[in-house]
């Protein structure tokens, strides 16, 4: 029974360290750092070459996503909240800039960097997020609720 829940865990996001990742002009990853590898899960060598969608959570409306890429692509910055999905099957919640990585005055691709988000907006924005996916995509989250005696090593985890 312990590890048939992990796609509920949580993961903390530390706010000393930066969470960062590059990609080409597609979203397919060319550089991640180690606080990105570990958050996610992955190693770092998993992730490169893969298109960024590969920890895309199932909560996100795709309006979020479509908003990012209009805005990158016209050189603006695109700033949002996104629950990203663990390797693990867990998530965890950052505050993302992504924006045009210029060098010498060239455009060679994608950056975004990473921050906190406060337990309030994440309550808030998954509610936000649960109305537009119902509106956008007629998917409905179901939240479970289980007897903690089942869970076992969720009892570590109550506050
Ligand atoms: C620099 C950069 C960073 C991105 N970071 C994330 C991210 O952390 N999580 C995520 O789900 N999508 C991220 N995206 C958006 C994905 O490329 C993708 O659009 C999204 O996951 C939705 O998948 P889809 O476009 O295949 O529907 C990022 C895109 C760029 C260019």
């Amino acid at each position: 029974m312990d590890t048939s829940f992990d796609m509920f865990w949580e993961t903390e996001v530390p706010r000393e360290e930066e969470i960062i990742s590059l990609t080409d002009f597609a979203g397919i990853i060319t550089y991640v750092n180690d606080t990105f590898a570990r958050i996610s899960g992955y190693e770092a060598e998993e992730l490169i070459g893969k298109p960024h969608h590969i920890i895309r959570h199932p909560d996100m409306p795709k309006s979020s996503f479509t908003d990012l890429w209009q805005t990158i692509k016209a050189g603006g910055e695109w700033q949002g909240y996104v629950k990203n999905l663990r390797k693990d099957g867990g998530y965890y919640w950052v505050f993302a800039r992504v924006s045009t990585m210029i060098k010498e005055g060239k455009a060679i691709g994608y950056k975004s960097v990473r921050e906190p988000v406060s337990e309030e907006k994440k309550r808030i924005m998954q509610a936000q997020y649960d109305l537009l996916r119902a509106k956008e995509e007629k998917r409905t989250r179901i939240v479970l609720y289980i007897d903690n005696s089942k869970l076992g090593e969720a009892k570590a985890l109550e506050k």
